[in-house]
């Protein structure tokens, strides 16, 4: 037979196979056989390079390896959810939006909330376009290569039209335990729960490794429904079930909100008993044609709710504890548990919070102990179990010396926290350059905890000024184990380009206490440039609306800190913005109120004028 023909035929077949295997779970061949075709196909498309194989099955098994990943805006905003933690939280969903609808009972779809990531997966010509991760919602990056390994993930569809489909990405508990049984044997440290090692695995440059990972998909939202003239969600969820993806065969239409609170009792006691991760379930109105007369908020869905799990606690043995030290020199007493798995994750530490915390929970070592996870992420010493304790258990005392320098440790007037009274303390100056180069303050891709640690123990980084001087110790760098010049390279093209953040992302990382990522944006937005604020007085800031007397003061005290003074001119120096050019939150061009000038005059039925202006004003 024609090589060329024999190439189609197979990836015909082969994708056939596979959507019986994965999507339907019935599949009509063995897998010794499907391996047979698929080797034939590679060896077929090595030999006939000149026919596009970018939408083939053997892409299923990854190969490309890329540098970074791509970024792309997302065309229409990936929206998360808002939260309902009981039956009260739900009833008030309900009746606002029974009061925005005008109906007396609304139609619901009930859908498992999958523990996973969510991707956009876009069509175009019945192939995929392109794949994306949420991002921060607007902006997303681009891996379309990994999508294409995860085997229920049509690469083809009977579809010719542009459409968007989005979904979760997770992992099944049984893959992430045969995982981490293979990491433990190669001294890799183990995921956490089924999340992290779904993102972790979706964010590989080398797709191979993606593929290796096995992860799955269910599909719960057609950005463009109306182009294919659907009407509820749950024919939107046939719909995309008929083009071949996986949707989640537990959704269901919920007559009122009382079948919802059935729902949401039955999968309650299901949950164990699914082969994978959920960590709620999403409560959606029905029919499309509401959904703009419901609204939404800058971040949510208005016509859509999660209804949270309550956390899960767990006893385990708090074998010790130790104390850590923090950038602003706060000293953490933290929890040594044995090791424990709540809502889905291995937990081995926990924090204290403070001395107050300890005594008054009255903890000793060696208690058994309530552990749940708060809003399911951070793990969370409830109790002592106070029963089980045998007479062994020793008396916590708060440490007297810096766990890191040996220096004293004080506690400033009413606060709670001990703070290490050493302004050079190591860990203090660590952690305040991971600070300065983290993810939410100057971003400095590379530049992670890990190897600032590395490079301040080798002298060539020990303040934050000094990453705008990291070029002049490469030759040192290269010298350290793992380090080669492209990795270097990397990492001075991120400094170099974080010299262009905003005044917020850099007001941020300065890590001015009481000065979180909020207030930051606030005193950037307010003042203009770092030099306006730098001289400002504590009454001028006690002016800003949301800047209190302990944050006035605290950006005083740093500021007139001859250091810190310094380590400006330095940044100053090296040609760090420091001004301020914008809102940084991505305008969202579908919102209605896009392009609009909104005037609130006369009086308003149930909110008073400033009132209303600040929810507007919050929301852009
Ligand atoms: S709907 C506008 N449905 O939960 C629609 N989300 O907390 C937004 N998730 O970012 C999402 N299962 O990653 C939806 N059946 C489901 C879901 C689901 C999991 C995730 C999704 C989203 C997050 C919101």
């Amino acid at each position: 037979m024609d090589e060329v023909k024999r190439i189609y035929e197979l990836r015909e077949l082969l994708e056939r196979y596979n959507y019986e295997y994965y999507v339907l779970n019935n599949s009509s061949v063995s897998d010794a056989e499907f391996d047979r075709l698929m080797q034939e196909l590679q060896l077929l498309e090595a030999s006939h390079p000149e026919i596009d194989s970018s939408s083939s099955p053997t892409k299923r098994v990854g190969g490309a390896v890329q540098e970074q990943f791509e970024k792309i805006t997302h065309k229409r905003l990936m929206l998360s959810l808002a939260n309902a933690f009981n039956e009260d939280d739900l009833r008030a969903f309900d009746e606002r939006i029974k009061e925005a609808s005008h109906l007396n009972k609304i139609q619901y779809v009930c859908e498992l909330k999958i523990d996973g990531l969510a991707m956009a997966v876009e069509y175009k010509g019945g192939k995929i376009n392109y794949g994306a991760t949420r991002g921060d919602g607007t902006v997303g990056e681009v891996v379309t290569d990994n999508v294409k390994t995860i085997s229920c993930i049509p690469l083809n569809v009977k579809e010719k039209e542009v459409f968007e489909v989005r979904g979760e990405v997770y992992m099944s508990k049984k893959v992430l335990n045969s995982l981490n049984e293979k990491r433990k044997l190669t001294n890799e440290p183990l995921f956490a729960n089924a999340r992290n090692a779904a993102a972790g695995s979706i964010r590989q440059l080398d797709s191979s490794i993606a593929a290796s990972r096995h992860l799955d998909n269910f599909m719960y939202y057609l950005v463009n429904a109306s182009d294919f003239n659907l009407s509820y969600h749950h024919e939107t969820l046939e719909w995309m079930k008929n083009k071949g993806f996986t949707v989640n065969p537990h959704y269901r239409i919920c007559n009122g909100i009382d079948e919802v609170l059935e729902y949401i009792a039955e999968y309650t006691l299901k949950r164990p008993d699914l082969e994978y991760d959920i960590d709620g379930i999403v409560i959606k109105v029905d029919d499309l044609s509401l959904y703009d007369t419901i609204g939404y908020t800058a971040k949510t869905p208005k016509w859509a709710i999660a209804y949270k799990f309550p956390p899960e606690e767990v006893v385990t043995k708090l074998k010790d504890i130790i104390f850590t030290v923090g950038r602003t020199g706060k000293i953490t007493p933290n929890a040594v548990l044995e090791p424990v798995r709540v809502a889905g994750s291995l937990v081995q530490r926990a924090t204290l919070h403070n001395e107050d915390f300890v005594i008054d929970k009255g903890i000793m070592i060696g208690d058994y102990v309530v552990l749940r996870k708060a809003g399911d992420v951070i793990p969370e010493v409830v109790r002592p179990v106070k029963e089980r304790r045998d007479g062994s258990e020793k008396p916590f005392v708060m440490t007297k010396t810096c766990p890191i320098c040996g220096m004293k440790v004080i506690r400033r007037g009413d606060e709670a926290a001990h703070y290490c009274d050493n302004p050079n303390c190591d860990k203090r100056n660590i952690e305040k350059i991971i600070h300065f180069a983290s993810r939410g303050a100057m971003n400095i891709e590379g530049l992670g905890d890990k190897i600032i640690e590395e490079f301040y123990n080798l002298g060539v980084l020990k303040t934050v000024s000094d990453i705008y001087d990291l070029e002049s110790s490469k030759e040192k760098i290269i010298e350290l184990d793992g380090f080669g010049l492209k990795s270097i390279n990397n990492i001075l093209s991120s400094i170099e380009k974080s010299k262009n953040n905003s005044l917020e992302k850099l007001l941020f990382g300065l890590g001015i206490r009481e000065i979180g990522a909020k207030g930051a944006k606030i005193l950037a937005r307010h003042y203009g440039s770092l030099d306006k604020l730098m001289n400002a007085s504590v009454d001028e800031l006690l002016n800003i609306k949301d800047i209190g007397p302990i944050a006035a003061m605290a950006i005083r005290d740093y500021f007139a800190d001859e250091e810190n003074q310094n380590t400006i001119f330095y940044l100053g120096l090296k040609g760090l913005n420091f001004d301020y050019f914008g809102s940084e939150t991505p305008i969202d061009k579908e919102h209605i109120f896009y392009g609009k000038t909104i005037v609130l005059t006369g009086t308003l039925s149930s909110l008073k004028r400033n009132k209303a202006q600040k929810i507007l004003e919050d929301e852009f």
